[in-house]
């Protein structure tokens, strides 16, 4: 298949080159001059996709780090790092927003660019590690060493098929293939077709990729083992859900279905999967959707914590998922559930049941007829209506939350709540105030976005992305 004309799109021009590298050289120059200044021992370098060519056209985040001697106290690191990371931005009239990954960094928003200025230890061998981000200038050495002149083409390709997808970024948010994770398949397999056709026809749940031999892929229990070429006792592809690596394997053969068929027909449609799958954000259809499902749908809406994204969606999965598995055992039956915010005044669990109410009385289960003592105990408190199936005791008890607002209800009072896995965060915000709404409710009385829309779009139809 001919890529060219994607190629055209996706591959940053000689102009569109320029502008970024010299917006990352003079600001890696003030970073330099800065710190010399000041007699702040420190190199700032490019690093990320930037550095190593294979960022896509319009999509340029610039990766600088400062790397500091291992001997820096690590209080030190971080104060001198965010200090020259946030004159920079000042000195470039940008805005600036501190993150924390595994230690603080500071990104700047420049010229309409994102720039992550992140502090690190320069080191020589992943043993001197000495957090997870001093491996980003081992990693840009590696593939600028490694990557061939026209593979950079294809993994452009490769990371653009992934965001059309749906499964690029290993934020926890997607739990997909990060950049450095596409350019590994690249090497290992060498073009983006044979990734494809090795993902499609080849991969089984644990495979391992091990491009230095390094023989260490047996200690990861992942569906993916991608063992980091520059640190034996990484896997690259940790971050990587089974659900987003079976998304890609899914993906991969239809498209290559698809191009098959092409050639037949003499036709290029399987260019769409390098488009963003467009979801319905018609408010009417997807309340008629909700309706012709004949559930019945709850949405549970609260704040959203003040904790960086990759610390809210755990956390909201965690929640969602505890709750539903305690309806469940409650005697609910869940069709589907899921989650969703907008990182600044809302975040949502919604669930939908195909069981949703439950009869006025249940069998509780009593002592069994050979212990008198539990017996005795058993009917003080049931004094009305137990009897004995073979062995054992019953007794019919009212069903106080027969239906399923009433229970989550229940399990989201301070009194309750402990019930439930919840992150520490999102409890505190929940308990704050949390709404309990219904669907046809919510979508009527609320100012539902059209991001909100889309999600719902998805949630009633999953896998839109796997097909074009
Ligand atoms: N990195 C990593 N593992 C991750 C995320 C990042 O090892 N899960 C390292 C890689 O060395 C990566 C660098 O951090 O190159 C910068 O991260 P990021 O900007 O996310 O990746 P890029 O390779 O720059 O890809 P792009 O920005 O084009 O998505
Ligand atoms: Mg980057």
């Amino acid at each position: 298949m001919d890529f060219d004309a994607l190629l055209n799109e996706i591959k940053p021009n000689k102009i569109e080159k320029q502008k970024v590298e010299s917006l990352a050289d003079s600001m890696i120059d003030f970073i330099n001059n800065l710190a010399q200044k000041k007699g702040i021992q420190t190199e700032a370098i490019l690093v990320g996709s930037v550095a190593k060519n294979t960022w896509l056209s319009g999509n340029a985040d610039i990766d600088i780090f400062l790397h500091f001697p291992l001997e820096t106290p690590l209080a030190d690191l971080k104060e001198q790092g965010l200090y020259l990371g946030h004159e920079c931005i000042i000195f470039m009239f940008g805005k600036s927003e501190e993150r924390y990954a595994s230690h603080p960094y500071v990104t700047g928003y420049i010229n309409g660019y994102s720039v992550d200025f992140v502090p690190c230890y320069l080191i020589e061998d992943a043993e001197q590690l000495k957090s997870a981000v001093d491996r980003t200038i081992l990693h840009t050495h590696y593939i600028k060493e490694n990557l061939k002149e026209n593979q950079i083409d294809d993994v452009l390709i490769l990371k653009k098929f992934m965001e059309g997808i749906e499964t690029y970024g290993s934020e926890f948010k997607v739990g997909g293939f990060a950049g450095y994770l596409c350019e590994l398949l690249i090497l290992e397999y060498g073009t983006f077709n044979k990734v494809l056709k090795a993902a499609a026809s080849q991969w089984k749940k644990g495979l391992i990729i091990d491009l230095e031999n390094f023989g260490t892929g047996g200690i990861f229990a992942d569906s993916l083992i991608v063992v980091d070429p520059t640190d034996k006792k990484r896997n690259v592809a940790a971050a990587l859900t089974t659900h987003k690596m079976a998304e890609f394997m899914v993906a991969a053969r239809n498209f290559l279905k698809c191009s098959t068929k092409d050639t037949t027909h003499n036709t290029t449609n399987n260019l769409e999967y390098f488009q963003s799958v467009t979801y319905c954000n018609d408010l009417d259809s997807i309340k008629e959707e909700f309706a012709d499902n004949g559930t019945k749908t709850f949405l549970i809406h609260f704040n959203p914590p003040e904790i960086p994204s990759d610390a809210i969606y755990p956390q909201l999965k965690k929640t969602e998922m505890s709750l539903s598995s305690k309806l469940e055992l409650e005697g609910f039956k869940v069709f589907k559930s899921s989650y969703w915010t907008n990182e600044s005044n809302i975040a949502l669990i919604i669930l939908e049941f195909e069981v949703w109410e439950l009869p006025n009385y249940k069998i509780h289960e009593g002592p069994m007829v050979w212990d008198e003592l539990h017996q005795e105990r058993f009917l003080n408190k049931y004094s009305y209506g137990a009897w004995v199936e073979n062995d054992r005791w019953k007794v019919q008890v009212p069903q106080k939350n027969n239906n399923a607002e009433k229970m989550i209800e229940f399990f989201l009072k301070p009194e309750n709540i402990h019930h439930l896995k919840i992150g520490k965060h999102l409890k505190d915000e929940i308990l704050k105030n949390n709404v309990i709404t219904d669907i046809n409710e919510f979508l009527s009385s609320e100012n539902v976005s059209k991001e909100l829309l889309e999600f719902m779009d998805d949630f009633l139809n999953p896998g839109k992305n796997l097909w074009r």
